[in-house]
């Protein structure tokens, strides 16, 4: 699930590869003007995919595998644990 709507992948590939794969070009939102951000290095070397994966903030989305049922969110500023 991504934003509470289902969204498929292959398992194995990355979260990030496979929101691509269904047009989700936009992972998270910086932290004080709100700008969108997405894919940059892609190699896990920057901050620009964090997501809320499973309730855990600040997974870089580019490098963590895809897993069934997995619930991903997109995370606004510094993401905070629940
Ligand atoms: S795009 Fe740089 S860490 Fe994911």
């Amino acid at each position: 699930m991504f934003d509470g709507q289902k969204v498929e992948g292959y398992e194995g590939e990355t979260i990030a590869a496979a929101l691509h794969a269904a047009g989700i070009h936009v992972l998270s939102h910086s932290i004080e003007e709100h700008r969108p951000r997405g894919f940059f290095c892609a190699i896990g070397n920057c901050s620009s995919c964090m997501m809320e994966v499973n309730g855990e903030p600040n997974v870089k989305v580019c490098v963590e595998k895809l897993q069934e049922g997995m619930v991903v969110n997109t995370q606004k500023g510094k993401g905070m644990i629940l």
